[in-house]
């Protein structure tokens, strides 16, 4: 009874609880895509078939995002240390962004997305500079969602691409050491023009960063999920902007 009488101590409903908050949507997500292998072992198929179908997901991922009103998604295709698998797999998933640029890149210029990278991109094969260059070029006046892909990125080398730039600069008399602060290393790295993430989901049941935005998720919201990147579904999505908004973020206040 005096709950009721006390607006500020009123229970959530149910219906409040399950009903996204068009003003609490988070601006920008980033998501560790995982799984792939797994989801077609689980059905005999080769990796590939997982990767294929993980693309496809993008897609239907980037319609969720734009539906609710995100400004980023930020999602991690390849990674520095991914190199490493065999090379089948490695051109295999070089091959990606130009299949699934020549497939999508229709509707996501309809949707008004725009394209861009974060990573290592003059490293990349030439092939997929080359669609994945045309993409932005394409989208580059597009003011919705920013699908913000990352190839060939590795946190770890951001930081230090950032430290010496940042030494280079106070050689040249940019700054001095007393001026460097978290924002100089922050204006040095890809996402110097990016909002942190607010919200991080990391797909197949991993629970840790792999070398991921380090810097950047420091009062990142994490949020995990058994399911398979092929798998993880709208429902999914908006199962984690719900819990995402039932959040308390303090940012180290109280
Ligand atoms: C990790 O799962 C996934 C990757 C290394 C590749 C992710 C790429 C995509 C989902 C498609 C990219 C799409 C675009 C638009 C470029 P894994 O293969 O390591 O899975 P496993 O841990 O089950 O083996």
């Amino acid at each position: 009874m005096l709950i009721n009488k006390l607006p500020f101590l009123k229970k959530k409903s149910s219906e409040e609880i399950r009903t996204l908050k068009p003003d609490n949507i988070p601006e920008h997500v980033a998501i560790i895509m995982d799984g792939n292998g797994r989801w077609a072992k689980k059905r005999g198929l080769p990796r590939f078939a997982g990767h294929k179908e993980g693309m496809d997901n993008v897609k239907k991922v980037v319609k969720t995002a734009n539906k609710h009103g995100l400004k980023v998604l930020t999602l991690y295709a390849f990674s520095t240390e991914n190199w490493k698998r065999p090379k089948p797999e490695v051109d295999y998933l070089m091959k990606l962004p130009m299949d699934f640029l020549s497939t999508y890149l229709p509707e996501l210029i309809e949707e008004n997305v725009q394209i861009q990278t974060i990573g290592e991109f003059d490293l990349l094969p030439d092939h997929t500079k080359k669609a994945i260059q045309e993409a932005k070029d394409k989208t580059v006046k597009n003011n919705g969602l920013i699908l913000n892909i990352a190839l060939n990125y590795g946190s770890r080398y951001e930081l230090v691409q950032s430290i010496k730039k940042t030494v280079t600069d106070i050689q040249n008399g940019k700054y001095s050491v007393e001026e460097i602060d978290e924002n100089v290393i922050s204006d040095n790295l890809y996402t110097s023009h990016l909002k942190d993430p607010d919200l991080l989901i990391r797909t197949s049941g991993e629970i840790r960063l792999s070398n991921f935005l380090l810097w950047q998720s420091a009062y990142t919201e994490f949020w995990f999920t058994d399911a398979l990147w092929p798998d993880f579904s709208e429902a999914l999505f908006e199962q984690a902007l719900l819990d995402y908004q039932n959040r308390k973020r303090r940012f180290g206040g109280i």
